[in-house]
């Protein structure tokens, strides 16, 4: 081991890390490649990955392995448990225990704060406990979908009815319950949109809002929406729960609250720290892994936290090689003795839903060892029950608001000492545990913030400000927060929100504004699909946004890269990138929505599947928002699939001009590249330098646009930015993207220029009132 020195803080934000110092350095060599995701979609559930790029040369973006496909093997080894055998268990449970208990204390007050520890029931009990006493629906919220769903799955299973009837889940997209439902799991986001359907939330009469202590952002604004709605409906009940023991806040928040604790049954946990800082994180977990592995009993399993996808899944290779390393020098003459002995899950919340449900199931031989590789979502949403040692890295991904491109990112940070200790207790459910940190006793003590700072406070607040203002808060500076976010975010937003039509002058929900907080969708995409009404491209852009809001679509198997690449360069559309994704899903269905079809060109059939379903359940918003009194917008005949790309000969760059058009017109002064350099672009609201990603189908064009919107903004040692397409400058004027100057010296860009100068003229004096009036308003407001 070295130490190494201080690293700096390359965002000059989170100055924790820069503290770090050479904590922050385990981060693997890799790791300077790490790709941070901008997320410029800032939606209510983060949808992009973060990928790892080895080679930035490579088109290798946003592409992964196809998912665990098939887990035939492990499936053999893993034993389905009997009704009984879930009874039993369930009646095990503390929270099960206690369940009289905690109906008395529901029934005597309207909130209760239930702190309990990780698996104690809280999550599969509670709902099941209190619809004993009621009656009509209880609604369950999680931070996470895959909690939600998985959880829905283990209840239904408990119960003993099929999932979607009695028990159901609702994620975004998905909906799995029907009007008899009583028990429903949700994500905290799903509550909030149905808040703004029925402010007095009258399908309810009790909500438990699980997880509590996560913190994030829709549960924050959860809490305070319902210190306003408690007042007004004294017959709802609201349980809070948490899993750490500090639930002194939510009792703060809701003084008559009494805190209730579920007398937990935990075992102690040994903590091992290093004596040094690791130099990689990664190496050193499947060092320590296999050095448990073959000095320890094998039936007690081993749980590694990662920070995301990407590291997960190169831990599972990785350890595999190693141990097969290992193996052959050991027991040279039985190979076979490894699989035999170990079975090694990946676990992360895009993970295929079969293979999440393989990871609880038991193996049938106390003789094996399991392995789970996973990121935070084992740290307490998920539990895995049988675990004796955990490996934890010491860091998560977490969403960050950078100030310096104005726009949230996923970064890797250090994680706090109440996410530590949780790590550490997942290896004391059934019996004394270990618990190995890969940093140092002094990072944990002296370097790792106490709790980790709520979502609220290190986020763009724009989504959660449209949805206060739809639901008829005016002043949102005086809403509740359970903690207030800084005014400074709170003003950025509001601007933000002004700047692309969504609030008046006066900070009024515009028209516009009303239509967009329908969507599930962040502010750009809901513009961009009510734009498309009046330039008649509603069906392309129903797809495109669907398609944008799919993690991946395209796969890129290790062995067969250039192959991958080359098919997906074949649905490039000059350009512009959100068209290529159209091409993908207009070709697609051509081809009957074939999953042969999708193999052959290294496209994820399951994201299509998904962007299908997407596609129906915005048309249906889209279409209470036309409802007649509206143009309504073509609708071409879906059995001439070839239609769309038909009617626009040869993909050519100028044949999108209504489709390009509404794309920009979605899009705000923060997502403009002007071109100074062969593939490189400044953004316009910052001059920072931006690269195309070698993924966008504009990348390596002789001639490029010289101005164009991007979706997302990747963060590595360079900012890349992928989905891309041309804007035409008169546009960016004509949809207000441009309070800025353009100078131009080209003067193939001359006329363009004029053009955009007479425009500008007449536009700029009416924006610059506008801002100032905004501006003085907002002033006001804060003083
Ligand atoms: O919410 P809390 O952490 O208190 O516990 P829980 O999620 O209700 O889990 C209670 C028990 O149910 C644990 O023993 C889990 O292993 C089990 N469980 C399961 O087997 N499968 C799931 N999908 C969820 C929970
Ligand atoms: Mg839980």
């Amino acid at each position: 081991f070295t130490i190494m020195p201080p690293s700096r803080d390359p965002d000059g934000q989170f100055t924790k890390n820069a503290k770090l110092g050479s904590h922050s350095l385990m981060l693997r060599k890799k790791l300077k490649d790490q790709k941070t995701v901008i997320d410029n979609k800032n939606a209510n559930e983060t949808m992009s990955n973060v990928v790892n790029n080895n080679n930035q040369n490579k088109r290798n973006e946003n592409t992964i392995s196809e998912p665990h496909a098939s887990k035939n093997e492990e499936q053999k080894e893993l034993i389905e448990e009997s009704y009984e055998d879930i009874q039993n268990k369930r009646k095990q449970l503390p929270a099960y225990k206690c369940g009289n208990e905690i109906l008395n204390i529901v029934r005597e007050n309207q909130v209760v704060v239930i702190v309990g520890e990780t698996g104690s029931g809280k999550t599969t009990q509670l709902p099941q406990i209190l619809s004993k006493e009621y009656g009509k629906k209880i609604g369950i919220t999680q931070p996470r979908r895959v909690a939600a769903l998985s959880v829905a799955t283990r209840v239904a299973q408990e119960m003993n009815v099929e999932l979607g009837t009695l028990v159901g889940y609702t994620i975004r997209f998905e909906d799995k319950t029907t009007k008899d439902t009583r028990i429903k799991y949700m994500t905290d986001g799903i509550l909030l949109r149905e808040t703004l359907k029925d402010s007095m939330l009258y399908e309810y009469d009790c909500i438990i809002m699980d997880e509590a202590h996560e913190r994030t952002l829709n549960t924050d604004v959860l809490l305070g929406f319902f210190k306003n709605l408690l007042a007004k409906r004294r017959d709802i009940k609201l349980i809070i729960t948490s899993a750490t023991m500090n639930a002194s806040k939510f009792v703060q928040f809701f003084p008559n609250a009494p805190n209730y604790i579920i007398p937990g049954r935990t075992f102690p946990v040994t903590n091992i720290y290093t004596r040094f800082p690791v130099s990689d994180y990664l190496e050193s977990a499947i060092q320590q892994c296999v050095k448990i592995h073959m000095s320890t009993p094998l039936n007690e399993d081993i749980l590694i936290f990662m920070t995301g996808q990407e590291d997960v899944e190169m831990a599972c290779g990785m350890l595999m090689e190693k141990l097969i390393a290992v193996y052959s020098s050991k027991y040279q003459e039985d190979p076979d003795k490894l699989q035999n002995e170990i079975c090694i899950f990946p676990f992360y919340s895009t993970l295929p839903q079969d293979s999440q449900k393989q990871v609880f199931k038991p193996l049938n031989s106390t003789n094996k060892r399991k392995v789970i590789v996973s990121t935070n979502i084992a740290e307490t949403s998920l539990t895995i029950d049988g675990i004796k040692h955990v490996i934890d890295c010491g860091y998560s991904k977490l969403k960050v608001y950078n100030p310096r491109i104005g726009l949230d990112s996923l970064q890797i940070t250090p994680i706090s000492q109440a996410n530590a200790q949780q790590r550490s207790g997942r290896a004391g459910r059934t019996g004394p545990g270990t618990c190995y940190r890969l940093y140092t006793e002094s990072t944990f003590l002296f370097e790792m913030y106490k709790e980790t700072i709520p979502e609220i406070q290190r986020t763009n607040l724009s989504n959660v400000l449209l949805m206060l203002k739809s639901l008829g808060v005016q002043d949102v500076l005086s809403f509740p927060f359970i903690d207030p976010p800084p005014k400074v975010t709170l003003m950025t937003s509001l601007y933000e929100l002004w700047s692309i039509g969504t609030l008046d002058n006066m900070g009024n929900l515009t028209k516009l504004g009303t239509q967009m907080a329908k969507f599930p969708l962040n502010p750009n995409l809901c513009k961009m699909l009510i734009n498309s009404i009046a330039l008649d491209c509603t069906e392309e852009l129903l797809i495109i946004v669907s398609m944008l809001s799919i993690p991946n679509i395209f796969y890129r198997p290790k062995n067969a890269e250039a192959e991958a690449d080359k098919e997906r360069a074949r649905f490039y559309v000059a350009g512009s990138d959100h068209i290529t994704l159209l091409n993908v899903y207009s070709q697609w269905r051509a081809n009957r929505y074939s999953s042969q079809w999708c193999k052959k060109h290294y496209i994820i059939y399951r994201s299509m599947q998904r962007a299908n379903d997407i596609i129906g359940q915005l048309r249906s918003i889209m279409d209470s928002i036309v409802k007649g009194n509206m143009r309504k917008s073509r609708r071409y005949n879906s059995n001439k699939t070839n239609t769309i790309l038909g009617i626009h000969d040869n993909n050519t760059f100028s044949s999108w001009k209504n489709v390009r058009k509404c794309i920009v017109s979605g899009y705000s002064y923060k997502n403009i590249g002007k071109r100074v350099g062969l593939n490189k672009y400044i953004s316009l609201q910052n001059g920072m330098p931006l690269q195309l990603h070698p993924t966008s189908s504009l990348f390596g064009l002789g001639d490029l646009p010289p101005y164009v919107v991007y979706h997302e903004l990747l963060l590595t040692t360079k900012e890349y930015i992928t989905v891309v397409t041309a804007a035409d400058p008169i546009w960016l004027v004509e949809y207000n993207l441009l309070f800025f100057n353009i100078s131009c010296t080209d003067s193939a860009q001359q006329e363009i220029a004029e053009n955009i100068q007479k425009l500008k003229e007449k536009k700029l004096k009416r924006l610059q009132d506008d801002k100032a009036m905004f501006n003085s308003n907002a002033i006001k407001e804060l003083d």
